[in-house]
């Protein structure tokens, strides 16, 4: 059984005495979650390294549970960690490895946040969940709530990507396609929505789903042998995956299991980057902005106004930074990342691959340094980003000639 302490503010230190109201009521912070791990000892990592348990729950005694029969999971967790040679060539950095959470159960990183987040709303006993998404999130919760036994309802902007909404539907959610901006109309409806029919709410708004990222610390310590990244690049939107990372290396610290932290990057679309534009201005916080149109349909978020600041906060402790990545980067990276690596990724998520290749071609990342991309989402999330022209969709006749040019035709 894990020790959990109360909620409480990161910003003005209030402490809560409830478990399901998730805003400081002083200063409208989202709360924070700390789970008591003071206890635990060198050989209680031994353990945990050895379990056979290959799921985030291995690390069990992180997350925010108090029974382990409240666990909700898909087999989550464990990614592979692929040391990527002929990308790692191609971008000059010897050390280059991909976290390939494609293979997460349901395609994308938000299943490390719901596993822990569908198991409090079930140790909590509610009965439906909800969250607004721009696909990924919604058919992960999707998922774990078909898992947990849970009802879901979950809303997505008008355009999001069939392939989501199929996957969403495809685990019994209610799916609503809204028309309106998503970080306002969309947002302000689903706030309205969670406290009108008290639904389970799964935005990053939810302090136990937010520490589920931590599990991505635990892995690359255990799956590279103590040894620490010199630099982690992770797609960023509302900021969770920062932030969280960046706890789990500070709480393994905390217990001397590793002796430094890597240096964090957020990689952002420049349609969608106020984390970047706020970490090169020196804010404290973050500029909400109109998020525009992009490749990294995923990530378009243009106010992350939830866990933004201490996504921020997390890179300048890590002294690490932010990176800002136009389509044609990103679309050169997902192309990169499928031909070198044998790595199908969604746009979004190929933005790591894109700010490894900047910053080591800006000299930031050095040749024989450790670099770990975090790849978030599968490209079949979005299949029609990767383009095919119409000739090579156009049948050819069952010769060997027409054969023989058309391998001509694609350079073979
Ligand atoms: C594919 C993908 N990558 C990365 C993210 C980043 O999320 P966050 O910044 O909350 O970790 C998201 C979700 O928003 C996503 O869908």
């Amino acid at each position: 059984m894990a020790v959990i302490s109360e909620l409480c503010c990161p910003k003005c230190g209030y402490r809560s005495t409830s478990k399901t109201v998730f805003q400081c009521p002083n200063c409208k912070s989202i709360l924070e979650v700390n789970v008591e791990i003071s206890h635990l000892t060198r050989s209680d990592f031994d353990t945990m390294r050895r379990s056979r348990d290959r799921t985030i729950w291995r690390w069990f005694d992180f997350f925010p549970i108090e029974n382990r029969s409240s666990i909700v999971s898909l087999g989550e967790g464990c990614t592979p960690l692929i040391h990527s040679k002929r990308l790692a060539e191609h971008l000059g950095i010897s050390r280059f490895y991909l976290k390939n959470d494609t293979v997460l159960p349901t395609g994308s990183l938000k299943d490390r946040s719901n596993s822990v987040g569908l198991s409090v709303a079930k140790e909590l006993g509610f009965m439906t969940a909800t969250v607004m998404s721009t696909g990924n999130a919604a058919a992960s919760v999707a998922a774990y709530s078909a898992a947990a036994g849970l009802k879901s309802v979950v809303m997505v902007p008008a355009g999001t990507a069939t392939s989501k909404i199929i996957q969403a539907r495809a685990y019994g959610a209610t799916v609503v396609v809204i028309d309106g901006d998503f970080d306002y109309d969309v947002a302000k409806l689903y706030k309205a929505a969670v406290q009108e029919f008290g639904w389970y709410d799964c935005l990053s708004s939810n302090p136990y789903r937010d520490e589920g990222k931590k599990s991505y610390a635990h892995e690359m310590v255990d799956q590279l042998d103590g040894e620490i990244p010199d630099w982690v690049i992770h797609p960023t939107a509302g900021g969770t995956g920062i932030y969280a990372m960046w706890k789990g290396f500070k709480e393994f610290l905390s217990l001397g299991w590793i002796s430094r932290a890597p240096r964090l990057v957020a990689s952002q679309s420049a349609a969608a980057a106020p984390i970047v534009a706020a970490f090169v201005k020196g804010l404290r916080d973050v500029e909400p902005v109109v998020a525009r149109e992009t490749i990294a349909e995923s990530i378009q978020v243009g106010n992350p106004v939830s866990l933004g600041w201490r996504a921020l906060a997390a890179l300048r402790e890590s002294k690490g930074t932010a990176v800002a990545l136009r389509d044609e980067e990103i679309l050169q990276a997902q192309s990169l990342t499928g031909h070198l690596a044998g790595l199908f990724a969604e746009p979004a998520a190929a933005t790591s691959v894109a700010a490894a290749k900047k910053l080591r071609e800006a000299g930031v990342i050095g040749q024989n340094e450790l670099v770990v991309c975090n790849l978030t989402g599968h490209g079949l999330k979005q299949p029609d980003a990767v383009r095919i022209p119409d000739e090579a969709l156009r049948p050819i006749g069952p010769t060997l000639d027409a054969l023989r040019a058309q391998v001509i035709r694609a350079g073979n």
